[in-house]
């Protein structure tokens, strides 16, 4: 049997992230103040890890995306990352957050940072399932152009709602759906693990199975921020 990474390197995931991925994502000004500020705001440090951002931001470049929408805004974190991938294309970031002062507060990092608010990225503040459904009249209006890219990062007990907006809400063939948090979510509601299995909590990764709308993987990922996964759909 091969030594399971605690036996081998308890550290690596961290050693990893820190001493390696820091080569390939240095810090930046901007990038870095979004996180310092935040946490001077009392702002929880939930937001991606830089080589989460940076990958995310790369899928949504080498996909083309032109529009991101975006659930769970924070202090705009990942929000930068997009705005880093689609610039120059002519679209935005569409980022909803449900939370006042956070909204503010990821405006405050995003101006910081030479971002143009809200012409390139928008900060909806609402919850998720009162605004989505705003977003698809503004669509079926010609207000408002599809999604290239839809990344889900808040709210879990919602996650397959979202879900279902996203493909709604997409262009259409090769549009992509990225959901964080899918392995800690099965961890939590005891689909895996020890804990108490609860089934009246949904499974996403099961929902999304039987959607033959999309085709979809599940990508685990060890870091510093721990063991987790994210839920990668394009749609069909
Ligand atoms: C994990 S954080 C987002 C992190 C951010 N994407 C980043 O990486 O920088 C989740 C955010 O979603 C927000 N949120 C929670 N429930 C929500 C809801 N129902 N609608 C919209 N936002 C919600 C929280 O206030 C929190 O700021």
């Amino acid at each position: 049997m091969l030594p399971t990474i605690d036996l081998v390197a308890p550290s690596l995931p961290s050693w990893v992230d820190q001493e390696k991925e820091s080569r390939l994502v240095p810090d930046t000004p901007a990038f870095t103040h979004a996180y310092t500020n935040s946490t001077a705001h009392g702002i929880p440090q939930i937001a991606l890890s830089p080589a989460q951002g940076k990958f995310t931001s790369l899928l949504a470049s080498i996909s083309g995306a032109k529009n991101v929408l975006e659930l769970g805004t924070l202090g705009g974190y990942s929000a930068l990352w997009f705005a880093q991938a689609i610039k120059g294309r002519g679209g935005k970031v569409t980022s909803i957050e449900i939370n006042k002062e956070r909204r503010d507060v990821a405006i405050e990092n995003l101006e910081y940072a030479g971002v143009k608010v809200p012409e390139e990225v928008e900060i909806l503040l609402g919850a998720g399932l009162d605004v989505l459904p705003r977003l698809a009249e503004e669509i079926d209006q010609g207000k408002r152009e599809r999604f290239d890219f839809t990344f889900i990062d808040a709210d879990w007990d919602n996650q397959a709602a979202y879900f279902d907006w996203g493909v709604k809400l997409s262009r259409g063939k090769g549009s992509v759906i990225y959901v964080d948090n899918v392995v800690r979510q099965l961890l939590e509601i005891g689909a895996v693990g020890a804990a108490e299995k609860d089934t009246t909590l949904e499974n996403l990764v099961d929902t999304v199975a039987k959607d033959d709308r999309v085709e979809a993987v599940v990508m685990q990922t060890l870091g510093s921020k721990d063991m987790d996964g994210f839920l990668f759909a394009g749609l069909k």
